[in-house]
């Protein structure tokens, strides 16, 4: 399990990394294997730094924003403030007031649905979304299009798990879209897609693009001026931050001109008896107290991305880790890898099916070498009917993942096939 530890590693060196993760570092009880953290696109783990601010939050200046005159409350407003700026560096947003704090991705979509959606789309027109999809970008579109009766065309695939561009060409030419909703990188089977092209494309036939950055922002320099997105929706703890803190970017005409999503506290100019008259962006729509640490926390989470581990590092190291465990798997009877060959077009994701073992069964076994990983559809069900399977085992990678986990899941793989009588 440990036969590999001593090769050097390009970008980071995920042992120190490791170290400045807490979770990764509790003791291990005797005979059992040391946590194998392969479930970082699910959720990553969090370093100390982030855990630390959060706690010195509650500790130091808990207040709630934006109402009080008193010094806690200004010290918790500014703090809360600031991380628009860190995040706007983060993906080079032209300014802090074009970040939207939400909960997550999903909460993202749904804002850009229930308002831009609401008030720009009508029955007739065509928006553009593919079939790799995570639900989160198809089920808020599939509910508006209940209320509305718009079309939904789907970017298909190739037969190397990339979305087919010349069909994405022919279907914007064949009737131009008003938004093209892509993900940036697919969570179930790692595919990074050329938003550079689909972005010329959807704005040469006058559409919007929205990206679901939740498994590219964490792993790669996502620039949202170069690459001419209008909303990008990303999910802080995939990122190393707090549960419950996400952000939707949108550039601040778009912004400006929608529709608040949900009403209350914090959103207003003014309210009378016979009316309201809103705030202006990003207030507008944040209603209700917000996930104040978990912000502050997500914005310590983004300097430790961009500032410390450095996102070529990060993207270097996982396309170590992934060019690793697609070497290793090889050695695996029966098993059958999800994803394109291309490996500069592949995040650090390898998702499989292992003989006719159902995926759920893979992952106890591997659970019982304490290897963490997803199994089932990933909320990817169209990818699954797609790719004609119920489910697949998901190995994920992340900044603090080392060979020795990879090793780890290549055991417990093996272990699978002998339980199963395949090896
Ligand atoms: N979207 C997350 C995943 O892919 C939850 O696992």
């Amino acid at each position: 399990m440990t036969e590999s530890k001593s090769i050097p590693m390009a970008g980071l060196d995920a042992e120190a990394i490791r170290a400045q993760f807490p979770i990764l570092n509790q003791p291990v009880p005797e005979g059992k294997s040391p946590l194998a953290f392969l479930d970082s696109a699910a959720s990553s783990q969090k370093p100390a730094c982030v855990i630390e601010a959060v706690d010195d939050f509650y500790r130091s200046y808990n207040a709630n924003i934006h109402r009080g005159v008193y010094e806690l409350s200004e010290r918790a407003s500014l703090a809360y403030e600031g991380v628009r700026e860190i995040i706007a560096d983060l993906i080079n947003a032209e300014s802090g007031r074009e970040c939207v704090f939400v909960r997550n991705t999903t909460e993202a979509i749904n804002l850009v649905a229930a308002s831009w959606g609401r008030a720009n789309l009508k029955a007739g027109d065509r928006i553009i979304l593919s079939v790799m999809e995570h639900h989160s970008n198809l089920v808020p579109w599939h509910m508006l299009r209940e209320e509305i009766g718009f079309e939904i065309a789907y970017i298909p695939l190739t037969d190397e798990l990339e979305l087919d561009l010349e069909a994405f060409e022919r279907l914007v030419r064949e009737k131009a879209p008003k938004l093209v909703a892509v993900t940036h990188v697919s969570n179930s089977i790692g595919t990074v897609n050329d938003i550079a092209t689909i972005s010329r494309l959807t704005h040469e036939a006058g559409g919007l693009l929205l990206v679901d950055g939740a498994q590219s922002v964490p792993h790669l320099k996502v620039d949202v001026r170069a690459l001419d997105i209008d909303f990008l929706a990303l999910s802080g703890h995939k990122m190393m931050a707090p549960l419950g803190s996400g952000v939707l970017y949108g550039k601040y005409k778009l912004l400006d001109a929608m529709p608040p999503y949900m009403g209350g506290g914090s959103m207003i100019r003014k309210v009378t008896l016979s009316g309201t008259t809103f705030a202006d962006v990003p207030a507008k729509f944040e209603a209700g107290t917000p996930a104040v640490a978990d912000m502050v926390g997500l914005g310590v989470a983004a300097n430790y991305l961009k500032d410390e581990l450095g996102l070529e590092n990060v993207r270097a190291h996982e396309l170590e880790m992934l060019e690793y465990a697609l070497e290793r798997l090889e050695s695996v009877p029966g098993l059958r890898l999800f994803g394109p060959s291309n490996l500069d077009h592949r995040s650090g994701v390898v998702s499989f099916t292992l003989g006719d073992i159902h995926a759920h069964d893979v992952s106890s076994i591997l659970d019982s070498e304490n290897v963490a990983v997803r199994a089932g559809h990933h909320c990817n069900q169209p990818l699954m009917q797609h790719l004609d399977v119920a489910a697949t085992t998901r190995a994920s990678f992340y900044v603090y993942t080392t060979r020795a986990d990879i090793d780890q899941l290549i055991v417990g793989l093996n272990k699978a096939n002998r339980i199963f009588g395949l090896a």
